[in-house]
This record gives C-alpha cells, sequence and structure tokens, in this order.
C-alpha cells in the first residue's frame, strides 16, 4: 500500500484528545504519516463528541464541505470516530454517503484495520472493480456501499461483547507510543471509562458505556513511561475520577493481562461526605490511593492533576492525600451543572446545593494555602435552560457562582440530545432567546470572579508550567506548537522580517519558518526578539509570560517561578522570576 497521509481533528473533551493521540500512535505505527492540511490528506477523521448539538454541527459541516472534495476525489476515505458514531452510527453513514467508516469510541482499537479495508476498497473503486472487505472485522455492519462500515459497540450497554471490548480497549492504552519529542511536557492518562452517573441531560452512559476503571498496575506504570519520555505533568482522565476503585481479589486475568474492572453503584451511605470509602482495606486501591502511589512511585512526575471530579462521594481521605503530597495540585473541577435543588433533582444528580457547598468548604478548608502560595482553585460545569428552569432557579445557579468562587466555568446551553431521560419525557420549553440571555449573564457574573481572582494573584510568584507559545500569537503566525517544539530558537515571521510578541495583527502575510527547512529567500532567520509564552500555575490558572525567542524553546515544557505583574479579566501576565 502506498504511503497514506491521514489529516486527524478532535472536537470535544480531553478524553477524545487522548483518544485521538491513541489512535494516531497506532496508524503512525502502521506506517500511515499525519498532516495538519486537511486538503493534503488521503484520510480525513474527525474524533467527534455529542454532548452537545453544536459540537454534531460542527462534523456536519465539515462532512458537507467534502461532498465536493470526494466527487473529485474518488480514492478519499472518511471516517468518522468518537461517540457521534457510536449513537448515530448507521443511521448517520446511510444519510451521509461521503462518510466510509464510522468506529465507535468502544472501538477504536479496531480502527486500523478499518481504515486498511476502506483504503483498499476505495482503491478498487477508483479502478472501478469494488473490492470485497476483508471480513474479520468485528461485529461491523454493512450498508449499501462495500465501502461503507460502522462499527458500534460496547459502549451502547447492550452489547454481549463488552468484555471482549474492555480487552481490547485496554490494549489501545497500553499500546500508547511515547515520542519524546511531541508531549510539551503534559500528558494524559485515563483511569476510568464510561459512566454510571445517568444525568438525564447526558449521552456519556451511552456513547461511553458503563463506568469501568482500570487496573493500578497499568496506570503507574504508563505514568513511568511518560515519566521516561520527559513528561513532568499529568492529567488523570475519567468523567467521575473521584469513583475510581479497583480490587484486586476480583481482578479477572486474561491472557496475562489484568482486565479493567466494572465500577460498583455508590450510594450516599458509600463514601459519601466526610468518610473515605467504607470498603477500603487491603486489596484495594481507591481514588485516594491510586494518587499516592503514583505521587511516591513516579518522583519525576512533578504536577499531578485530575479531571473531572464528581461533587458526591469524595471523602476526607482523597483531600488528605492531596494536601499530604506535594506534587499533587491545588486544582478541582467539580461541575454543580446548577444551583437549584430543583433542577438538581430533575437532572438527576443525586446531591443538594448545600451538600455541594459542603463540599467545597471541606475542600477549601483542608487544600487553600495562598500563605504557602498554594490557594485552591476550582472550577466548574452550568447547564443554563434546563426544562422547565424559572428565572428564580437561574438566579440560584448565579448566587452559586459567587458563593463558589470558582476560577472559571464552562457554561452550556441545556441541548436536548437524543436517547437520554430529558429528551424523551421532559419539553425543551426554555425559549433560545431565555437560554442566550441566561448564559451571558452567568457568563458576566463568572468573568467578574475570575477577574477578582485573577487580581488577587498580582504580586505572587508561582511555579508556572511553560506549555508552549500562548494560543493568539501562533494563530497570529499561522504556526501550531508541534512546529514551534521542534525549532530551536523561535522564529515568528511577518512578511519576511522577525518579529516580537507585541506585533499587531499581522493579516495574512505570515510565513512561518519551521525548524530544519532551509530558510526561504526573504525570510529572517534569526530568532524573534520576544515571544508569548503560555503556562498554567499549579491551580491552572493561566499566565503568559513574554520570553527571548532565542531561549523560549528550552522553556517549553518546564516548570518555572513566574511573578505575576498584571491581571485583567482573564488574562495574567508575569515575569520570569530571576530572568
Ligand atoms: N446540554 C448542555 N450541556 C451539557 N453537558 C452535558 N450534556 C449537556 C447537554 N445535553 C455539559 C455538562 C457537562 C459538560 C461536559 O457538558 O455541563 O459537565
Ligand atoms: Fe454525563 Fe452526569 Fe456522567 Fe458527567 S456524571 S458524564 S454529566 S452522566
Amino acid at each position: 500500500m502506498a504511503q497514506r497521509t491521514v489529516y486527524l481533528e478532535t472536537f470535544g473533551c480531553q478524553m477524545n484528545e487522548l483518544d485521538s493521540e491513541l489512535v494516531a500512535g497506532q496508524l503512525r505505527a502502521l506506517g500511515y504519516s499525519f498532516t495538519t492540511d486537511p486538503e493534503r490528506a488521503d484520510v480525513v477523521l474527525y474524533n467527534t463528541c455529542s454532548v452537545r448539538e453544536r459540537a454534531e454541527q460542527k462534523v456536519w459541516s465539515r462532512l458537507g464541505e467534502l461532498r465536493v472534495r470526494k466527487a473529485e476525489q474518488p480514492g478519499l476515505v472518511v471516517g468518522v470516530l468518537g461517540c457521534l458514531a457510536e449513537r448515530d452510527g448507521v443511521d448517520l453513514i446511510k444519510r451521509m454517503p461521503v462518510v466510509d467508516i464510522m468506529c465507535g469510541p468502544g472501538e477504536l482499537d479496531k480502527l486500523p484495520s478499518l481504515l486498511d479495508n476502506a483504503v483498499r476498497t476505495r482503491e478498487s473503486f477508483v479502478a472501478d472493480s469494488p473490492a470485497d472487505p476483508d471480513p474479520d472485522v468485528g461485529d461491523r455492519v454493512r450498508l449499501r456501499s462495500a465501502s461503507q462500515v460502522a462499527l458500534q459497540g460496547n459502549t451502547s450497554r447492550r452489547s454481549a461483547t463488552l468484555a471482549a471490548a474492555e480487552d481490547s480497549l485496554e490494549l489501545l492504552d497500553l499500546s500508547r507510543s511515547i515520542s519524546p519529542t511531541d508531549h510539551g511536557g503534559t500528558a494524559y492518562v485515563r483511569i476510568t471509562r464510561g459512566c454510571n452517573k445517568f444525568c438525564t441531560y447526558c449521552v456519556v452512559p451511552f456513547t461511553r458505556g458503563a463506568e469501568i476503571h482500570r487496573p493500578p498496575e497499568h496506570i503507574i506504570d504508563e505514568c513511568k513511561r511518560l515519566a521516561d519520555a520527559g513528561v513532568i505533568e499529568i492529567t488523570l482522565l475519567g468523567q467521575t475520577v473521584n469513583h475510581y476503585r479497583f480490587e484486586q481479589d476480583a481482578a479477572v486475568i486474561v491472557n496475562g493481562l489484568t482486565q479493567p474492572q466494572k465500577g460498583r453503584a455508590y450510594s450516599p451511605s458509600s463514601g459519601a461526605g466526610h468518610r473515605a470509602d467504607p470498603f477500603r482495606g487491603a486489596g484495594v486501591t481507591t481514588f485516594a490511593d491510586l494518587l499516592a502511589r503514583i505521587h511516591d512511585e513516579v518522583p519525576a512526575i512533578e504536577r499531578l492533576r485530575f479531571v473531572t471530579s464528581y461533587p458526591r462521594d469524595f471523602g476526607d481521605d482523597v483531600l488528605q492525600v492531596i494536601r499530604d503530597h506535594p506534587r499533587i495540585c491545588r486544582y478541582l473541577h467539580v461541575p454543580a451543572q446548577t444551583g437549584s435543588d430543583r433542577m438538581l433533582k430533575m437532572m438527576n444528580r443525586g446531591y443538594s446545593v448545600s451538600e455541594y457547598l459542603e463540599f467545597l468548604d471541606r475542600a477549601r478548608a483542608f487544600l487553600d494555602q495562598p500563605e504557602i502560595g498554594r490557594p485552591l482553585m476550582v472550577s466548574g460545569d452550568f447547564i443554563v435552560g434546563f426544562p422547565t428552569e424559572t428565572d428564580e432557579d437561574f438566579e440560584a445557579s448565579v448566587a452559586l457562582v459567587r458563593r463558589a468562587r470558582y476560577k472559571n466555568s464552562f457554561i452550556f446551553k441545556y441541548s436536548p440530545r437524543p436517547g437520554t431521560v430529558a429528551f424523551d419525557k421532559i419539553p425543551d420549553d426554555v425559549p433560545e432567546e431565555v437560554k442566550r440571555r441566561r448564559n451571558n449573564t452567568l457568563l458576566a457574573a463568572q468573568s467578574a470572579i475570575s477577574d477578582e481572582i485573577a487580581r488577587e494573584q498580582v504580586g505572587r510568584t508561582f511555579n508556572v508550567m511553560i506549555e508552549g507559545v500562548s494560543k493568539q500569537q501562533l494563530k497570529r503566525h499561522g504556526v501550531s506548537q508541534g512546529e514551534i517544539r521542534r525549532q530551536n530558537a523561535i522564529t515568528l515571521t511577518v512578511g519576511g522580517k522577525g518579529i516580537g510578541a507585541d506585533v499587531g495583527d499581522c493579516g495574512s502575510g505570515c510565513s512561518p519558518v519551521h525548524g530544519g527547512e532551509a530558510p526561504t529567500a526573504g525570510q529572517a532567520t534569526e530568532p524573534s526578539e520576544t515571544v508569548q509564552l503560555s503556562g498554567r500555575t499549579d491551580g491552572d490558572l493561566i499566565v503568559f509570560v513574554d520570553a527571548p525567542g532565542a531561549t523560549a524553546t528550552s522553556m517549553i515544557g518546564r516548570i518555572l517561578p513566574v511573578c505575576v505583574t498584571s491581571a485583567d479579566k482573564l488574562v495574567m501576565r508575569g515575569s520570569l522570576a530571576g530572568v
């Protein structure tokens, strides 16, 4: 097979970003190369999200754009991966003939064979003699065209192949190839897949399936391998990360491989409130145990974070471990979703506003230590315009934002999702205009708090993980973070002249210089004078720092002391302490 070039675009959450990384690693190992320019690709893959309708619409419009191109380039292979593929799979592929393959998040390990099959079939199609696709690809569904294949499966809770799929998904995680140059010092590690909560608005339990926990040894081993490749910051991922729990005694081993384990049902009496997990004991690894083990067994990891926490079932044991292990970050992402008890009930969230606040107060009592430069930072998620939400319910959300003092909140307008309880049972009765207004009002309330919090940090020095050139500057120069990482000294050009970070919008004249390439006539090869880097504090506050272009690349992926010199709205600026 001729070498194929893949364009892979990821929508949605961090879980999807990690899935895309794993998929890309697998395909690279098989000889596929990658491009950031969809026009140059033979294979276009979209890793999709279906949490809100807008995310889906973006994918639809991308697919629409590909129609014309596919008519001109019939060998082009188009794949839809992830949650949309799981939810809509066969229906979507029938409605969208441009799509050759669809692959749900629980079937991603099978993507290489699906893709190989699709590439060959498209080639035969171009040669006008359609081939019979490889018959050995899982439980796929054959569609009207021999070149179209949809794989849905384990995550839909209806499949009998769940155990087998868990096994192969675990293999996908374990197969992770870690490039020492491409990570910028940070990486995600999955600890839990799926979700058992069934919030009434949410598709995740349907698209990602039941909650299962990865064996602790696999997680720690992955962290060690990442550390060996130079990663210094790890973010543990799970939909309800604090539910992590693995019972060694009940572990199932298949072909020498410890299998991930189903989550157990949490009830308010098991591990809720102040208590540690009551079933904690020999042979059980709780979330608190896992955090402590990673901290102690992988000392090269200088920062350990985790998202997303469920506000209930968060025992003191976890807070104690965070407090007593200095490399665990003082940052919690704990979505409340609403400040109204009535809405919380309708959403099936399983806690009240006062219970949520009790947790926040308890977390702050354990972890908020501004005096040692470690204030606890909390972020939240909110949904506005959930069915029947009144002005009074909404005002309760505004009040919660103020009371909780989030450093930032992700605010979403309710989006009815087919297959969820809310979609089936509760009419979407809040007008779009009201949703929009509430969204703006809540954003404004949050911005005021974010601004206050940012200003409080001025004059403080933080250890900041330098992640790369600021997004704004990358965009202005049309260059990617990966390209910057491969440069020895950062050279950003506008119309052939090296520029500093404070140059205004360059319009369309940008022509980035890539490291290692011969300079084009007229382009500057000198390092840019100043480059705007962005980084994060231990509490996940974003800080911008100006650094000399000649040395800026050597700072990326390192944790450096930064003194915060100014703050305005969501933007904190600082200077490298001692530079
Ligand atoms: N509509 C709007 N927001 C949603 N979220 C999940 N489902 C929906 C929906 N149907 C939001 C929640 C969740 C975040 C990941 O997405 O706030 O925490
Ligand atoms: Fe969705 Fe609720 Fe699970 Fe979060 S906890 S993934 S909102 S069902």
